[in-house]
């Protein structure tokens, strides 16, 4: 069995030009079957919050929510790197608070890095989180706990000063300390320009091709999802409609009487039901001396 991917693993990844394959997962069945797929991170993201809550953001994701989630993650994943999210404000309360938050993201949740939205503003917990000998992601460009402050889910960096102030943003991360950097949705050029100033690894979502690796949501990728859909994810199948399609089957068949069948019924051994006929029969005579 191949080793469990680490935060070293994926820098010397990015050293050998090796892409970096990422994706969210928020359950044991589902954490399982990527792993054995070979992704090499996977996130338990607030994202659960639209995806599986069927919420319109992430705001309201709490951290008990978090740690539930990546208990299952945990369970199901041996090789690949578990990342889970501190949710909205975590990362601005006070500093005893946001290491508990994070200590117990891995103690209970046996995640083995955290995540946390923010540029230079968040710098300085990420430096203290790590110095604690907690391995941190860094997430810039659009952070979806802002999206009530930032006006929606938008393109970030298209001019040159928010460009800049991303790339100020990826370096103040990365020099805190963090062992890698989700970019999401920036113009491609930018977030190469950042990728090729950084040591460690960024991984994209609507991000382009020259970041060091991808990111993308479970649900979206998979189809499994009727909400709004990100122009940069890309449909790898339509779990929805295998899903409907047997649900539907089910209910014609329960209606028809061809489920349950003979396979999937128990029926009395021979010598069990020799006892139920002469109970029948006694329990009739009962019946028929009423
Ligand atoms: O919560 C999440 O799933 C994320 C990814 C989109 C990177 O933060």
């Amino acid at each position: 069995m191949e080793s469990r991917v680490t935060v070293r693993t994926l820098i010397d990844m990015k050293k050998s030009g090796q892409k970096i394959a990422m994706m969210t997962a928020y359950d044991h069945p589902t954490a399982q079957l990527l792993d054995e797929a070979g992704l090499h991170v996977l996130l338990v993201g607030d994202s659960l919050g639209m995806v599986v809550q069927g919420g319109s953001d992430t705001v309201g994701v709490t951290l008990d929510h978090v740690v539930y989630h990546t208990r299952w993650v945990s369970r199901g994943a041996t090789h690949a790197l578990v990342v889970a999210d501190l949710p909205f404000l975590t990362a601005h309360l006070e500093r005893v608070d946001v290491l508990r938050a994070a200590g117990r993201l891995m103690q209970e949740g046996g995640a083995q890095a955290v995540k946390l939205e923010g540029g230079t503003e968040v710098a300085p917990v990420v430096r203290e989180l790590v110095q604690a000998g907690i391995p941190v992601m860094g997430h810039i460009g659009l952070t979806p706990q802002s999206v009530h402050a930032i006006g929606g889910f938008r393109v970030q960096g298209r001019t040159v000063d928010s460009a800049s102030r991303l790339l100020t943003s990826a370096m103040a991360l990365e020099e805190a300390g963090a062992f890698a950097i989700v970019l999401e949705m920036m113009p491609a050029e930018v977030a190469e320009f950042i990728t090729e100033r950084l040591s460690i690894p960024t991984i994209g979502i609507g991000a382009g091709p020259g970041c060091d690796g991808q990111v993308l949501v479970f649900h979206d990728m998979m189809g499994f999802t009727s909400g709004y859909i990100p122009r940069h994810n890309k449909r790898y199948a339509d779990l929805a409609d295998v899903i409907r399609n047997a649900a539907r089957t089910y209910v014609q068949e329960v209606a028809a009487g061809v489920f349950p069948g003979e396979p999937q019924t128990v029926r009395l051994r021979p010598n069990e039901r020799a006892a139920w006929e002469n109970w029948c029969s006694a329990q009739a005579e009962t019946e028929g001396g009423k």
